[in-house]
């Protein structure tokens, strides 16, 4: 197929719900593609989208409704590619745009739906704009669709303000010329003036690019920076947090939402339910229902719920609260338990603290207990895909993967790890190449065995190989989970709590009963029902819902 064809399929391939108020991604499962670490096609030893393509039956086989897939474009690869230099072209490292258009053919023709990435609060340094704006000099057009400003200290040698990066260390760096600019990530990523209408214009040009292929909508990338209080202030980062409004003059201001406002109408003009997706951290969480009004997003990922851990009454308020924030909005809820950002759920709920939420795990900190925190994981999988709403699934998730928790220093990747001097140990753990064969080097990663980060050992017992048709295995258990929850419209559905004890959640949806044993005994279960999948192969005993365990009944 070229790419010309390609163009001409901008229409959705799906039908478009005229009579029901419902639409497809509100009860959507969404599965998140991490290209450098799905599978490799050339031997590189770093994933591309002819490896997706070679996997869509997997993710088909999975019940699985669309896929987004992490940034695969023209970058420096700073930092794993969400430093766009090029936001039209494929990056060589990913394959062509001859690539991507014969992945969207064939998942569409699967009935799998496909979301990029977008990231529109930076640009590479990398990118024309940038270059041109650092060789035009202060005061310059080039250089108004940027931050620039003046430093401070008597020949302004100090930053403009006291903004910290992301990533760590200060969020300015001076060019030779002496002004400053503005990067809330790494210092080759600087932070695009969204109050510059070029930048408007030219993100509404990207978009129609992607939309024109035939993609259905947009994860968005730092959703809530693009907009920055207007005079720069301090931050005063001590300051207790008092609830009105966000983590700072860099988060979450008001007027961002005119710009997701003017994006929904260009989605609305290609019809077929293109979606947009905020990656939005906000609090309190009251704020993230601004971003799913009627005319903005569709979705924004709870991110809030994600944190909480393995705590039943945290999960039971987050969860109530978070259906009535975007009930409140005519929105549904978007759940989501692990990205390419944090660490696995598998890791995190198996630390002595399942409550905490590290940046990073190391081979210097305590190790979790991996039987406990898989275990514990698939309850959590019982518990999310039983919720009404839109649920996403990280790549690998589905195999129980853990973080590679004891990767070596010198094996580090992620700029997180180096701008904070090693405090972070930042999101490589979590990025680790998937194990899809494990009689083969690189666990059948790819043909040659090289994968960009080293695979733990244990990645070969999890192999796709290995859990395929196996009764019991973590594969299948998503598998059937995924199929039931969409045989029986879970989605869709409503919840209504059972009372339960403080370390017990017991919910219905849709004639399904749940129950997640988070306390340290047996609980006996309601009477009169029938078992219709238990979290693993140990969930009931003789009647009873084991400890870290859940399961679904009718
Ligand atoms: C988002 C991405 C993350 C990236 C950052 C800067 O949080 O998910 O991976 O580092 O934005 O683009």
């Amino acid at each position: 197929m070229n790419s010309q064809s390609a163009v001409l399929s901008s229409e959705s391939p799906f039908l478009e719900s005229t009579e029901s108020p419902r639409s497809w991604w509100n009860d959507a499962v969404i599965y998140q593609i991490y290209p450098r670490s799905f599978a490799d096609s050339n031997g590189d030893g770093v994933g591309d989208l002819a490896g997706v393509t070679a996997r869509l039956d997997y993710l088909a086989k999975l019940s699985i409704d669309a896929i987004w897939l992490s940034p695969f474009y023209v970058s420096p690869q700073a930092d794993a590619g969400y430093d766009v230099a090029d936001y039209r072209q494929v990056d060589p490292l990913f394959g062509t745009l001859e690539d991507f258009d014969v992945m969207l053919a064939a998942a569409h023709a699967r009935g799998l739906r496909v979301i990029v990435d977008v990231v529109p609060n930076h640009t590479s340094s990398a990118h024309d704009w940038f270059v041109a704006a650092l060789a035009a000099g202060a005061g310059s057009s080039a250089r108004a669709r940027y931050m620039f400003r003046d430093g401070t200290g008597e020949s302004g040698e100090n930053p403009p303000n006291n903004w910290q990066s992301i990533f760590g260390g200060p969020a300015w760096t001076r060019t030779t010329d002496g002004e400053w600019y503005l990067h809330m990530f790494d210092s080759s990523q600087p932070d695009l003036n969204w109050r510059n209408p070029d930048v408007l214009d030219e993100f509404d040009s990207i978009l129609r690019f992607w939309l024109d292929r035939g993609v259905d909508g947009f994860r968005v990338d730092v959703a809530h920076g693009l907009i920055k209080h207007e005079d720069l202030p301090d931050h005063d980062f001590g300051a207790p947090f008092e609830g009105t409004g966000n983590f700072g003059p860099m988060w979450d201001q008001d007027d961002v939402h005119d710009i997701y406002q003017r994006w929904n109408r260009v989605l609305a003009e290609y019809g077929g339910e293109r979606i947009m997706v905020a990656e939005a951290w906000v609090s309190p969480p009251e704020r993230l229902g601004r971003y799913v009004r009627a005319d903005e997003m569709q979705q924004a990922f709870n991110f809030e719920f994600m944190t909480v851990g393995w705590d039943a009454m945290g999960l039971r308020r987050s969860i109530d609260a978070a259906r009535a924030i975007t009930g409140e909005v005519g929105a549904t809820t978007t759940w989501v338990m692990s990205n390419h950002d944090v660490v696995r759920h598998v890791s995190r709920l198996g630390l002595p603290d399942p409550t905490s939420w590290p940046k990073g795990i190391s081979a210097s900190d305590p190790q979790p207990d991996y039987t406990l925190g898989l275990s514990r994981a698939r309850a959590m999988t019982l518990l999310v895909l039983a919720l009404p709403g839109s649920a996403y699934v990280f790549e690998g998730e589905e195999l129980g993967l853990p973080d590679h928790t004891t990767l070596r220093e010198e094996d580090r990747m992620d700029p997180g790890f180096y701008r904070s001097g090693g405090l972070d140990v930042g999101r490589d753990g979590c990025r680790i190449p998937l194990p899809w064969d494990s009689s083969e080097p690189g666990f059948g990663f790819g043909p040659a065995g090289a994968t960009w980060l080293p695979q733990p050992p244990s990645f070969g017992e999890l192999a796709v190989d290995r859990q395929d048709g196996v009764e019991g295995s973590t594969l299948e258990f998503y598998r059937a989970a995924l199929l039931l929850r969409r045989e029986r419209t879970l989605g869709f559905g409503d919840l209504n709590w059972h009372v339960s004890r403080p370390s017990v959640l017991h919910f219905s949806n849709s004639g399904v009963r749940v129950v997640v044993n988070f306390g340290h005994g047996p609980i006996p279960l309601p009477h009169g029902l029938d078992l219709i999948l238990p979290s693993g192969p140990g969930a009931v005993v003789a009647g009873e819902l084991q400890p870290n365990h859940a399961v679904w009944l009718v």
